[in-house]
């Protein structure tokens, strides 16, 4: 993204008429990347531009040398595909929810391959025929994670993925993304709260704060005790954040 900018709806009340400004990032390789930053300074935002589901007032975003200007958003999606902090289940039961994807792309449902990933997301108890509406909200977070990763994205954009989740259920979700980066190349982007979870995951972190974008090496970053670095970026003036 070079140069990314989204201006604030509520212009009226705001130093600033921008949400975040020209803000730039590269990835020039498969990378991890912690997107970290007070509530509300636009991560959920960020990520939403990047898939095309918001759009940006300013700036470009390019992926293999190819402008979002020139791409149909779907495509586009395919490639960069965004796992929401409210995880939203289609009608139907959990299989019909991974299966519609690759309906929706016109692309072979991998039976296989779901069936390793349910393992590994610790969801082999689970009735594929149940409702996916009647799951819990933990379940639906893998669920619709597990639906991302069966359209094989080049980048997964994830935000806040483990929040409902218990901390053995977290382990698993990050070894699962950290081998499936490893072994399929996919770069991700994952927003999250927890700042150890962010050293665990990341090479580099992206602190968005005050209408900007910082890149840091996490292994540099992380070398500052975690609580100085929490009070400097993570809570808002108002001591917010959670
Ligand atoms: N154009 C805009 N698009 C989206 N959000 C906007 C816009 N202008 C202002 N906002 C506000 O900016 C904030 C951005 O919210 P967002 O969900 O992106 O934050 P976040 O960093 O993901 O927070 P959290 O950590 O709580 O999930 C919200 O208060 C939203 O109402
Ligand atoms: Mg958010």
């Amino acid at each position: 993204m070079s140069n990314l900018s989204k201006y604030h709806w509520d212009t009226g009340n705001h130093a600033s008429r921008y949400l975040f400004s020209h803000i730039s990032a590269q990835l020039p390789e498969p990378d991890r990347i912690a997107l970290i930053g007070a509530s509300g300074q636009g991560k959920s935002t960020l990520l939403r531009i990047l898939a095309l589901l918001d759009s940006p007032d300013e700036g470009d975003l390019i992926v293999e040398g190819v402008s979002f200007k020139d791409i149909n958003p779907r495509q586009w999606r395919m490639a960069v595909t965004y796992v929401a902090q409210q995880a939203v289940m289609l009608p139907g039961s959990v299989e019909d929810n991974l299966r519609l994807v690759s309906r929706l792309h016109g692309t072979p449902y991998d039976s296989i391959l779901a069936a390793q990933l349910i393992k590994q997301l610790g969801l082999d108890y689970l009735d594929l025929g149940k409702k996916a509406a009647d799951c819990s909200g933990g379940e639906k977070q893998r669920i619709s994670l597990l639906r991302s990763l069966l359209l094989r994205p080049r980048i997964l954009l994830l935000d806040e993925i483990t929040a409902s989740l218990d901390m053995n259920s977290s382990q698993k979700v990050e070894a699962l993304l950290l081998n499936w980066h490893r072994e399929e190349g996919t770069s991700f982007v994952w927003v999250t709260h927890d700042l150890e979870q962010a050293r665990r995951i990341s090479s580099r972190t992206w602190i968005l704060s005050q209408n900007s974008l910082q890149d840091h090496s996490s292994d540099c970053l992380f070398k500052a005790p975690v609580a100085e670095l929490a009070r400097k970026y993570i809570q808002s003036t108002e001591g917010g954040g959670h």
